[in-house]
């Protein structure tokens, strides 16, 4: 439901995705590594709209989405939760997870359900300002902020990074959850291998802006991926 063929994105003069493809399909994880810097986060930026490619397409349900806008991608169920979390710090958990009602009709405005039992620390902090919690905590909003559209298509960008293992636990049973519903795509951007091998349906490594290995969950080899990632 998502296809990405041979998409360049250029920062000025430097190239930081050569000739990327990817897919995603609904009850399916597919997972993006490489290391800092290989260009994991303007893939994202590319699909969500943030910033255009120099050429390449991008199909999302079928129709050709390369030039929409990014309100527009966000109406058609992309959802993105972006990397550093940017919770709104003065405003409350509550008022965080309302920004996410942007996309929807205002019939649609209500938080669905799954958001607190996944995050049961949400329903609890509901009055308290997005910046008074901790790190975990608030990648636990930037999630339910991206589920409260009830995306078709979501995007994580390295959802467990510098968060303590108990939380990343949460996290992997909700991303785990989320695909088992069977109706939603997830990509994942990952460094955390470990993470990525649990949760992930198809693996893609990224180097110096384009995909130089790739796999699918039958023929896993997380030595490889390992390897591929340190070259
Ligand atoms: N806005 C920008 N302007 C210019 N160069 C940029 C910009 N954003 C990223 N880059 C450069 O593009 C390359 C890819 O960056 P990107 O953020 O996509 O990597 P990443 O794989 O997400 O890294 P990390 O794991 O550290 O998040 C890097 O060389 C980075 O310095
Ligand atoms: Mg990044």
């Amino acid at each position: 439901m998502l296809e990405v063929k041979d998409i360049n994105l250029y920062y000025g003069a430097a190239q930081a995705l050569r000739g990327v493809s990817i897919n995603a399909q609904p009850g399916k994880v597919t997972c993006v590594l490489g290391r800092n810097g290989v260009g994991k986060t303007s893939l994202l930026r590319a699909l969500v709209g943030q910033y255009p490619i120099a050429s390449g397409s991008i199909t999302f349900e079928g129709a050709d989405i390369t030039t929409l806008r990014p309100y527009e991608r966000a109406r058609r169920g992309i959802g993105f939760v972006p990397q550093g979390r940017e919770i709104f710090p003065l405003l409350t958990v509550e008022e965080n997870l309302r920004t996410g009602f942007a996309p929807l009709k205002r019939d649609d405005r209500n938080i669905p359900d799954d958001v607190f039992s996944l995050f049961p620390v949400l329903q609890s902090m509901l009055g308290r300002r997005g910046g008074d919690l901790s790190g975990g905590q608030q990648q636990q909003l930037a999630i339910g902020r991206a589920l409260v559209m009830r995306p078709k298509l979501l995007l994580l960008d390295e959802p467990t990074e510098g968060i303590q293992p108990s939380i990343i636990k949460d996290i992997g049973r909700a991303i785990s959850y989320l695909r088992n519903l069977g109706n939603i795509a997830i990509v994942l951007v990952e460094q955390y291998l470990d993470f990525a091998c649990e949760l992930g349906d198809y693996f893609a490594v990224m180097d110096r802006g384009a995909v130089k290995f790739s796999c699918d969950r039958s023929n896993l080899d997380a030595t490889e991926i390992s390897r591929q990632m340190a070259l």
